[in-house]
C-alpha cells in the first residue's frame, strides 16, 4: 500500500511516501481503505518523537490517528461492522500500530463508528481524536451537568470547537478564550462569554461572569498561559488539564494545589478503547444538527509536511485533514 511513512524521528522533512505491506486485520479488529486522514497536533508531537514515553518506536512508522473510509475486510469474530461500511475511528495508532496516513488501517472493530448517511470522509476524518477528548473531558470525566458555568481555555481549536458546543448542547453556560481573530467564530458556536485572551486579562473576565467561581475549567492550551486557572475554579469544581506534552507544567504540585482548594483536579487524556459507542453518540449529534464541525482544510496525503508545518503554529481554526486516496 502507499503510505507516508518515517524510517526515523524529527522535523516535517522525515515524512515520505513509499510502498508498504498492507497490514492484516487481527481478531476483533477492521481493515479500512482509508480515503482521510485528520490531522491532530498528536501528529508533529508523534513525528518528533514524543509519544516514546508510551512505548518505543519501531520502524517504517506511519503517523496518524484519525481515518475515514470503507471496511475492505473484517478479522475473526467482527460481526460489525461490515465489509463495504463507511466508517470513522482514532484507530490502534495509540497501541503502536501504523496510523492513518496510508491507504489501509488496522482498527478495532469497537473503536468504529457508522459514518452519518449525508457525511463526507473528509468532515467524518475530522472528528474523533478532537471530539472524543472534548467528550471525555467534560462528561465522561468532568461531569458537567445542565445549569453550571465552564470555561473552555482555546476555544477556537479542534478539541474547542467541539467542547463548546457539547457543553453548549448539555445546557451549560459556556466562557471560552481565543484570539482576536477567532471570537466572531466562538461566539458563533455558542460561548456566552468569549474572552479576546491577546486583549483581556482571563481572571478578571472570570471573576466578572462567574463570581462565585467556575464549575468546571477545561484547559485545552497549556498550563503556562493560565497561570492563575486554579483560583477560577470554586471548590469542589473541576479543573480539567488535557495533556500537551509539551506545556503540562508540574502535575504533582498542580494536584497539591488543587487538594488544598478542594477542587477536583483532572489529567484528561483520550481513551481510545471501544470508544465506538460515543463515536456513534457525537455523529448523532451531528446529523441531527446540535453539533456543527468546525471549518476544515484539506490537503493531499503528499502534503502531510505542510499540514504539520501549519498545525505546529497552534493557531489552526478547526481543523486540517489529509486527502488519502478515492474509495
Ligand atoms: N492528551 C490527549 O489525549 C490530547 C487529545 C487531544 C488534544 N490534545 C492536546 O490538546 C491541545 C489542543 O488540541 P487541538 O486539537 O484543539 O489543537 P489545535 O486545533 O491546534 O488548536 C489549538 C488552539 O489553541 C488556541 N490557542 C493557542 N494559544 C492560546 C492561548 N494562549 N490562549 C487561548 N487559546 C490559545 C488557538 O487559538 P487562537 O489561534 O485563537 O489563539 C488554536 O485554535 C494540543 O496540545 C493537543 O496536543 C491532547
Amino acid at each position: 500500500m502507499r503510505a507516508m511513512i518515517m524510517e526515523k524521528t524529527g522535523g516535517p522533512e522525515v515524512l515520505r511516501l513509499a510502498e508498504v505491506p498492507t497490514p492484516e486485520p487481527g481478531p476483533g479488529q477492521v481493515l479500512i481503505r482509508v480515503a482521510c486522514a485528520g490531522v491532530n497536533p498528536a501528529d508533529w508531537k508523534d513525528r518528533e518523537g514524543m509519544l516514546a514515553i508510551y512505548a518505543p518506536y519501531r520502524f517504517p512508522y506511519i503517523l496518524g490517528f484519525d481515518a475515514a473510509g470503507v471496511v475492505e475486510r473484517v478479522g475473526p469474530g467482527v460481526e460489525s461492522p461490515r465489509p463495504g461500511d463507511r466508517v470513522f475511528t482514532p484507530g490502534n495508532h495509540g497501541q503502536s500500530a501504523w496510523g492513518s496516513y496510508a491507504e489501509f488501517m488496522v482498527a478495532d472493530a469497537d473503536r468504529t463508528a457508522a459514518m452519518p448517511a449525508a457525511m463526507s470522509f473528509a468532515a467524518a476524518a475530522s472528528i474523533p481524536v478532537a471530539a472524543l477528548t472534548g467528550w471525555q473531558a467534560l462528561f465522561d470525566r468532568g461531569g458537567l451537568r445542565a445549569g453550571q458555568r465552564i470555561m473552555i481555555h482555546g476555544g477556537s481549536g479542534g478539541l474547542g470547537s467541539f467542547a463548546v458546543q457539547f457543553a453548549r448542547w448539555a445546557g451549560a453556560a459556556v466562557a471560552a478564550t481565543c484570539s482576536t481573530a477567532n471570537v466572531d467564530y466562538v461566539r458563533g458556536l455558542g460561548a456566552e462569554r468569549v474572552i479576546d485572551y491577546r486583549l483581556e486579562d482571563i481572571a478578571e473576565a472570570i471573576r466578572a461572569w462567574a463570581p462565585d467561581g467556575l464549575d468546571m475549567l477545561v484547559d485545552a492550551v497549556g498550563a503556562s498561559t493560565l497561570p492563575g486557572g486554579l483560583n477560577m475554579v470554586r471548590p469542589r469544581g473541576a479543573y480539567v488539564s488535557i495533556p500537551t506534552l509539551t506545556d503540562d507544567g508540574n502535575i504533582e504540585a498542580s494536584f497539591a494545589a488543587a487538594e488544598a482548594r478542594q477542587v477536583c483536579r483532572i489529567f484528561s487524556t483520550m481513551s481510545d478503547v471501544a470508544c465506538g459507542g460515543s463515536l456513534a453518540t457525537i455523529a448523532g449529534l451531528i446529523a441531527r444538527g446540535h453539533v456543527t464541525l468546525p471549518p476544515m482544510r484539506t490537503l493531499p496525503l503528499e502534503q502531510a509536511a505542510q499540514a504539520h508545518i501549519a498545525i505546529q503554529t497552534g493557531h489552526v481554526r478547526g481543523k486540517i485533514v489529509l486527502n488519502v486516496a478515492e474509495v
